[in-house]
């Protein structure tokens, strides 16, 4: 199963939930690839690896070098990357002159996928051409949504730009879920947006919330996920109850 963890939102929550939720998935023994489709690269750099260090995300999508070439593993058993590279930020400018210019990701993953369990996109806080491609490469979409006010801002926009790629370039795609980030349950605020998400969501929100957790913040400056840099803290008790979620949903 390959997940696309999209919001066009910035600092909701995008990679530090696909760099746990795969750890965690990994952890339980899953085979599990995370793929850094962000020219930031903060998945690549927040599971350790220097980045500009061999190929990348970047190779594979602007010069067509073979994704197999450009994985690497982590310290996480089980657990592999496809780093990204901030020349992937040049995409938006070449892809769009590109034949197949919304499959290119797609094309390239498909022979590596088989051989995991699951697959997930980190993508850009956009939905552009990059982030269409992951929805095209993918069978789910994930969307973090961060638990402040102007949450629900956006979702609309995110939600008919999937059903446009469901409707006219991926026929399987579904929407796998909506995660709460960075609960804080001193203020009031969190708790009403997520009363608010499930009520216009109520059966795509997942049951667990995620706290804001310091250690969360923490662990990628340390080049780890949070199951190995802090494992007994709430952020990895959240993650590790979503990726159940995510295990058992399929
Ligand atoms: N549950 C949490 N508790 C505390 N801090 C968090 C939590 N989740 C994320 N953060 C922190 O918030 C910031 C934004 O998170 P993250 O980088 O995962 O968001 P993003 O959606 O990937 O951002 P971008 O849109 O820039 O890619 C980071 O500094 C991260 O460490
Ligand atoms: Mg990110």
């Amino acid at each position: 199963m390959i997940y696309a963890i999209v919001n066009q939102k910035g600092g909701v929550g995008k990679t530090t939930t696909a760099v746990n939720i795969a750890a965690c998935l990994a952890e339980a023994g899953r085979r599990v690839l995370l793929v850094d489709v962000d020219p930031q690269a903060n998945a690549t750099s927040g599971l350790g690896l220097s980045v500009g260090e061999g190929l990348s995300t970047a190779d594979v999508v602007l010069d067509g070098a073979a994704p197999s070439d450009a994985v690497r593993p982590t310290a996480i058993g089980g657990l592999d990357i496809l780093p990204s590279h901030p020349d992937l930020a040049g995409a938006t400018v070449t892809l769009p002159g590109a034949a197949r210019r919304e499959h290119v990701l797609a094309d390239a993953l498909r022979p590596l996928a088989a051989a995991y369990d699951y697959v997930f996109l980190d993508c850009p806080p956009s939905l552009d051409l990059l982030t269409v491609n992951a929805l095209v490469a993918s069978d789910r979409v994930l969307v973090p949504v961060q638990c402040e006010y102007y949450a629900l801002e956006g979702l609309s926009r995110l939600m008919t730009t999937v059903a446009g790629v469901r409707d006219h370039l991926n026929p399987g795609l579904r929407v796998g879920g909506l995660l709460m980030t960075m609960h804080d349950a001193r203020t009031r605020v969190s708790g009403d947006v997520v009363t608010e998400v499930r009520r216009h969501f109520p059966e795509l929100t997942f049951h667990t919330v995620v706290p804001r957790n310091v250690r969360l913040a923490e662990a990628p400056s340390h080049g780890e996920p949070v199951i190995s840099y802090d494992p007994h803290c709430a952020g990895a008790d959240a993650y590790f109850e979503v990726a159940k979620e995510v295990a058992s949903r399929g």
